[in-house]
């Protein structure tokens, strides 16, 4: 049979009606209704835009050219949320947590979950390259009662600014990597160096991308923790050095004011002290 001429008349304005009509309308499954939305929003920036087939043809090249740059040790679509605000606002969306509370924040694309677990005051500065930094840490519950036993992964840049997984020939592997577990009283320590902020990697298509647009790429100095414990919402965060001069001109939207810190001078090294404060796991809460 024929298709009748409304099912024919795709054009400017009816074209995200179009897309959405075909699909089924389900009441369990939320994948139709979230395919419209997107259809919807991606029509109209088009028809917003008025891109040449050319023009398109350089997004279609550019959202290959993400993929072709990811692997195991390079996550360039997490980069591209990260840059463009999407994965702050997504945190910013479902983790709203009491004020006292330590905030999370952008996970980052450097995170490596493989890391080896190191006893209490181990050194995660493999190649002892840096100025020396102590960190002693407690993690605590909203009431201030200790948390013991909770995983506590960290992972920063060097003070050149790269990450172990950007430097494979040039830093040892699992180098300013650790997880450490608190005692009883919640505490943890442990010895690396002291970070340096560093320009978001832009080698690859989304750090060009953002940089031929003018977009400062620049980080403040910081550490990167994971903490977990069973029971609590799994906290994932930064620590900012609180005399960096870029805080308030993070590329990703991650500083926060409860997340710098004064890192102290201490001999010829630095000293930090920190606290981490869980929320006990809310149904339906990450965790
Ligand atoms: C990071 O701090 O490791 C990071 C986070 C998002 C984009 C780039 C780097
Ligand atoms: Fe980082």
């Amino acid at each position: 049979m024929m298709p009748g001429p409304t099912a024919l008349n795709f054009s400017e304005a009816t074209s995200h009606d179009m897309f959405a009509q075909r699909l089924p309308q389900s009441k369990d499954d939320s994948l139709p209704q979230v395919l419209a939305a997107a259809v919807t929003h991606l029509h109209a920036l088009i028809r917003e835009l008025r891109p040449t087939q050319a023009d398109w043809r350089k997004v279609i090249e550019f959202l290959t050219d993400v993929g072709h740059a990811s692997d195991e040790r390079r996550q360039e679509w997490v980069l591209l949320s990260d840059l463009l605000g999407a994965s702050a606002l997504v945190e910013e969306i479902n983790s709203r947590r009491p004020k006292t509370a330590t905030p999370n924040t952008v996970r980052g694309p450097f995170f490596r979950a493989d890391v080896p677990q190191l006893p209490l005051g181990g050194n995660i500065s493999l190649d002892g390259i840096g100025e020396t930094l102590d960190v002693f840490g407690r993690v605590q519950d909203l009431d201030g009662d200790p948390i013991a036993n909770a995983e506590i992964i960290t992972w920063q840049a060097n003070a050149q600014g790269f990450y172990e997984n950007q430097q494979p020939d040039l830093q040892p592997e699992f180098n300013l990597r650790g997880c450490f577990r608190t005692d009883t009283d919640g505490r943890f320590h442990y010895r690396t160096i002291k970070p340096c902020g560093y320009g978001v990697p832009d080698d690859g298509p989304v750090g060009k991308l953002l940089r031929q647009a003018g977009y400062p790429l620049c980080r403040p100095a910081h550490l990167h923790f994971m903490i977990k414990a069973p029971e609590f919402e799994t906290v994932t965060t930064h620590i900012y050095d609180g005399s960096d001069p870029h805080l308030a001109e993070d590329a990703i939207f991650a500083v926060k004011p409860e997340l710098v810190r004064t890192f102290e001078q201490q001999g010829k090294g630095w000293l930090l002290k920190l606290t981490f404060i869980m929320v006990r796991a809310r149904r339906g809460a990450g965790t």
